[in-house]
């Protein structure tokens, strides 16, 4: 009897307790599980284009896997996010880096860059042509002639800001970074830029503005997949 008045009590004070307190009931979706990640990575991109915290919606689901193993496994590392992810499986990050590919969220503006002329032809010679004498491929062989990525494991060059730019290619460029197992092409491509290509180009992806065609590409050439090894596997990353 008591259990029935009880019961009969909750229903007519709906979400309420025998307190009176609300009861707050989360739903079990992976919204809200990443949202310890979208503090950061946040939806409305509340810091800026100035904020280091770089974009990850709409990423390949394999990149963004390779990356959240790369920071648990401490081939990539970031102190906050290592704590987050540090007792996670391989099966659930590959869930969190479906949730974020298929996440999609407006860009935001480009940032307001100045650039001499000829700073803007380097860069832009460097993204389309590459340069064959020290082997640098063009940016976009890889990234996409819209340089929107790659699918499965090669991520858009545009919608980052220059500071995060500048800190990847730097990071790969002294070797403070091995996000990858060897071969590791990014860090083989950015040791070969000087200090005034890395600036250049991290100017001009981010001055870009992100207009229509804004999905990775679907297949990279076979050529240019093998310098990046491990990187692209055949099956999206997944194991
Ligand atoms: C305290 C802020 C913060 C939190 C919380 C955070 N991140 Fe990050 N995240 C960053 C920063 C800063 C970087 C870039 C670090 C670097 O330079 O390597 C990053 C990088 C990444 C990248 C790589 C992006 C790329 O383009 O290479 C992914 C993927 C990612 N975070 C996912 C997550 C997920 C999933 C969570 C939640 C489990 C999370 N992050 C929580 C700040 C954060
Ligand atoms: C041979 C293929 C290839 C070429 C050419 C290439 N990249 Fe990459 N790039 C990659 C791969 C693969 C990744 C992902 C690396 C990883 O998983 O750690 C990447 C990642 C990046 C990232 C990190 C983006 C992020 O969200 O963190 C930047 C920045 C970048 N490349 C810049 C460049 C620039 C600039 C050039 C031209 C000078 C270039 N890449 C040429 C394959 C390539």
């Amino acid at each position: 009897m008591l259990r029935l008045i009880l019961m009969i009590f909750l229903c007519i004070t709906g979400l309420t307790n025998v307190y009176g307190d609300t009861a707050i009931i989360v739903p079990d979706t992976m919204a809200e599980r990443v949202r310890a990640c979208t503090i950061c990575h946040s939806a409305e991109d509340k810091a800026g284009r100035d904020a280091y915290y770089p974009r990850i919606a709409g990423k390949p689901q394999g990149y963004l896997f390779n990356q959240l193993r790369n920071f648990r496994d401490g081939r990539r590392y970031y102190q906050p996010m290592v704590i987050l992810l540090e007792n996670m499986s391989d099966e659930y990050l590959l869930e969190i880096a479906r949730y974020f590919s298929l996440l999609q969220l407006p860009y935001p503006a480009p940032e307001q860059i100045h650039m001499q002329p000829e700073e803007i032809k380097r860069a832009e010679r460097l993204i389309y042509s590459g340069n064959p004498d020290k082997d640098i491929p063009p940016c976009s062989a890889c990234h996409g002639d819209v340089l929107m990525g790659i699918e499965p494991a090669i991520p858009a060059l545009l919608g980052l800001s220059r500071a995060y730019i500048a800190a990847q290619l730097s990071g790969w460029r002294n070797g403070s970074i091995m996000r990858s197992q060897t071969p590791d092409c990014m860090s083989e491509i950015a040791k070969q830029l000087s200090d005034d290509e890395a600036d250049a180009i991290a100017k001009w992806l981010a001055s870009q503005p992100v207009t229509g065609e804004s999905r990775p590409l679907s297949a990279l050439l076979p050529e240019l997949a093998y310098r990046c090894g491990q990187i692209i596997p055949a099956n999206g990353g997944a194991r």
